[in-house]
């Protein structure tokens, strides 16, 4: 039955948890509720600051009746287990990317979710940015005709200190990898929903800058179901810092995306570039993993929101999250092994 008003928890205080406090805040019919995170003065400082309750662990969030829906801002590695406690504790689970760090555990958490009846959402905020909406309705239409490059590339800049001031970022266990299973997530998981499913995937990880254990480099070159081919490239070592860039050529037309910009659009056919306004963007993490807003955070709470009330199926529930991961975890395993990877990938352990 739909609510008036749906409470909301927060699992964790750092990084991206303000821009789900911001979202939040912004979207009428949701209220935070409360918020836990280590260590709890953490938790303190982030409910106060927010007019929220502090809670001392996951279990006082789930078992605060006013909460309906929890989103997790914790370090990837914890995603799953936490969504399963939630589900299990009867609560709505929304998970930051990525699902899961292992195959095993996002089916862990879309097993529960299934079992429980309660949704699971994961967040892959781009998919709503104005300029992907209108490209995915494109695509839709054959504007662009037969595709036959789609090529995901984000060439981000990390400061030392971006791993050096974190215990888990940059580490197999808790990250779950590196430039690709952190930063470039976002483009795998756009490549898929603009290409199609992927047939193979041949990729070469490394780390050629950073201090850390997981790739800080990997490119790679796909071949989609659909006949398509096309590449990845992520880095964090890529000074200053670029756009996410995704490219999407085809028999009747091409365009590129940056960031939340289209900035070219050519169709055969002549249908104009849809004007959008770059404010309603979500804008770019190049440099930084905070200079993004909340806009597209707004967009997919919301229809997380809608999705729970009318008992539907929110846009990028468990099964759709676990798509990138495997692309991720299939480009790990092709780089491990120095061999093309097809789907579905059969594997649950990445190190
Ligand atoms: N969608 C995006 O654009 C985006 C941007 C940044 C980060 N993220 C994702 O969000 C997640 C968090 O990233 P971040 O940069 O905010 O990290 P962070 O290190 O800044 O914050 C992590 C928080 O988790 C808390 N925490 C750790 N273990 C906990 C536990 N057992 N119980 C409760 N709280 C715990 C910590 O106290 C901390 O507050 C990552 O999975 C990351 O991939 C997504």
């Amino acid at each position: 039955m739909k609510k008036a008003e749906y409470g909301f928890g927060i699992i964790g205080a750092g990084n991206v948890a303000k821009l789900h406090a911001e979202a939040i805040e912004q979207i009428d019919g949701a209220k935070l509720i409360g918020v836990t995170a280590i260590p709890y003065e953490a938790a303190c400082a982030f409910a106060n600051k927010y007019e929220a309750k502090a809670y001392k662990d996951i279990n006082e969030v789930t078992a605060d009746s006013d909460i309906d829906i929890v989103t997790l801002c914790t370090p990837s590695g914890l995603h799953a287990q936490q969504a399963v406690t939630l589900l299990n504790a009867g609560k709505h689970a929304i998970v930051e990317k990525p699902l899961a760090i292992t195959l095993d555990q996002a089916d862990s958490a879309i097993e529960a979710a299934n079992r429980t009846g309660k949704k699971l959402g994961v967040i892959s905020q781009r998919r709503f940015d104005p300029a992907m909406v209108a490209v995915k309705s494109a695509i839709d239409k054959g504007l662009f005709g037969k595709l036959v490059l789609i090529n995901g590339h984000v060439h981000y800049y990390r400061e030392p200190s971006y791993y050096s001031s974190s215990d888990w970022r940059g580490t197999w266990k808790m990250d779950g990898g590196g430039a690709l299973m952190n930063q470039g997530i976002h483009a795998v998981d756009l490549i898929g929903w603009f290409g199609g499913p992927v047939k193979n995937i041949y990729a070469n990880a490394r780390t050629l800058h950073h201090n850390i254990e997981v790739e800080d480099t990997l490119a790679a070159s796909l071949e989609f179901e659909s006949g398509a081919l096309g590449t990845l490239e992520a880095t964090t070592c890529a000074y200053p810092g670029l756009s996410v860039r995704i490219e999407l050529i085809g028999e009747k037309g091409t365009t590129i995306i940056e960031d939340s910009r289209i900035i070219y659009w050519n169709i055969n056919s002549g249908v104009e570039c849809p004007e959008l306004s770059v404010e309603d963007g979500i804008g770019g993490g190049g440099s930084t993993p905070m200079s993004i807003c909340a806009a597209g955070h707004i967009s997919q709470f919301k229809d997380f929101i809608e999705a729970v009330g009318n008992d539907s199926r929110p846009a990028i529930d468990g099964i759709e999250g676990r798509k990138a991961v495997e692309i991720v975890l299939a480009a790990y395993q092709s780089s491990r092994t120095g061999s093309r990877v097809g789907f579905p990938l059969i594997q649950a352990v990445i190190c």
